[in-house]
């Protein structure tokens, strides 16, 4: 079997490359070890910036994001009690819209499908080969058990943090940034109305909490928590209790229903340097990870295809490499923007075990800033929107 480009990991930046690459005349093929159902299913985050909306539409894969997803255009801060608009419109001009990932990758896979895309789903023992060479190949046992050899011009890895690819890049030209947070979230999906229209993100000494929305009838709610703790340890009177100790008093109150979802998120920041090996790029959690505060996530992954599907057309349309071998460092420019404003929110809102009261209230003096300096609450409100995603990066 042979394309230009074999995909490995068919998450946001898998799929979204498979899908510019197409609209652009490129072959790809793209392999998951997950089912198509499991890719459709599994829960993430939720909030696209404005870039992300804009590609999706630009590319012809936007018309549920702009039907069933909800633009918003301010966050709240609450701190000692009492929330702070932060007004990401006002001060960017720029809204996010809320919609779930795994909405998003049912649009991309259809999209995919309907075009005579190649995906191949519940693949296994997939290895890299040749990456170095003009020719790099890659090797899997397909669904029904068959060992495949398929060659490529290009492999790009976009197998999220767990994935095999970034191991390809050899240790000694590899560098691993790493960080790992001592604390957990702890997320709910809710059957219940919105208590908020806007996201809260809230800071208290009992640690942080985020109140999100996923619909009209579900929420999605994350509390700050031990990142060993098990999620069915907690009753819901237990999780009931700890949200409204965080995000209760002053007049708010948040509305309980029936929790249907539980589980415990751990929180790392990972950046792979360079993002590179010969024939090799790695995009999306399969080159870096940031702490899910601000929900940098997945919009990274895209920003990262962005700079490499420009690349990667001009590459095929003339030969030259000089785009592509510029990827990297394109990309780790606002990777690292990402990681710094990923860890300032995590920092700002999160109370550390050791934490002393000199730290609770510098974070609050921090938090006051940020909610009354224009120049402090627009630094976050234009992170938070996403800085404009380019070719550039
Ligand atoms: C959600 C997740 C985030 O990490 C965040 O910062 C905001 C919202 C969510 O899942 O809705």
């Amino acid at each position: 079997m042979r394309t230009q480009v074999a995909i490995v990991g068919a998450g946001p930046a898998g799929l979204m490359l498979s899908h510019l690459l197409a609209l652009a005349g490129v072959d790809s093929v793209v392999l998951d070890m997950r089912e198509r159902a499991t890719i459709e299913s599994t829960i993430r985050a939720g909030v696209l910036e404005h870039g992300t909306v804009d590609l999706m539409v630009q590319t012809g894969v936007g018309e549920r994001v702009l039907r069933e997803g909800h633009q918003h255009d301010g966050i709240e801060l609450r701190f000692a009690g009492e929330s702070h608009r932060i007004d990401l419109a006002g001060l960017t001009g720029r809204s996010v819209r809320l919609y779930p990932q795994h909405e998003v990758l049912k649009d991309l896979i259809a999209a995919r499908l309907a075009a005579g895309g190649d995906l191949r789903f519940g693949v296994a023992d997939v290895a890299l080969h040749d990456l170095t060479g003009d020719a790099p190949r890659v090797t899997f046992t397909d669904a029904t058990g068959r060992p495949v050899e398929l060659l490529s011009d290009v492999v790009v890895g976009c197998d999220g943090s767990g994935g095999v690819s970034k191991w390809a890049i050899p240790q000694s030209e590899r560098r691993d940034h790493f960080r790992a947070y001592p604390f957990g979230w702890f997320g709910i999906l809710v059957e219940a109305p919105r208590s908020s229209e806007e996201l809260i993100y809230a800071h208290s000494p009992r640690g942080f909490a985020l109140i999100s929305t996923r619909t009209e009838q579900v929420q999605r709610m994350y509390f700050q928590c031990d990142p060993q703790e098990k999620a069915d340890d907690w009753s819901d009177e237990q999780i009931w209790a700890e949200l409204h100790a965080r995000v209760g008093g002053n007049g708010f109150s948040l509305r309980e229903g029936r929790i249907f979802e539980k589980s415990v998120i751990p929180m790392r920041s990972y950046v792979c340097e360079p993002l590179q090996h010969g024939r090799l790029f790695l995009a999306g959690d399969a080159a870096h990870t940031v702490p899910p505060t601000g929900a940098k996530g997945l919009n990274l992954a895209i920003a990262d295809i962005r700079v490499l599907a420009q690349a990667l057309e001009a590459f095929f349309a003339t030969g030259d490499p000089g785009l592509l071998d510029r990827y990297s460092e394109t990309a780790l420019r606002r990777v690292w923007r990402a990681q710094h404003f990923s860890w300032w929110m995590t920092s700002m809102l999160h109370i550390s075990a050791d934490a002393t009261s000199f730290d609770v209230r510098r974070q609050i003096g921090e938090l006051d800033l940020v909610t009354s300096s224009t120049a402090a609450s627009t630094y976050l409100a234009q992170a938070y929107v996403g800085w404009p995603q380019d070719a550039t990066g």
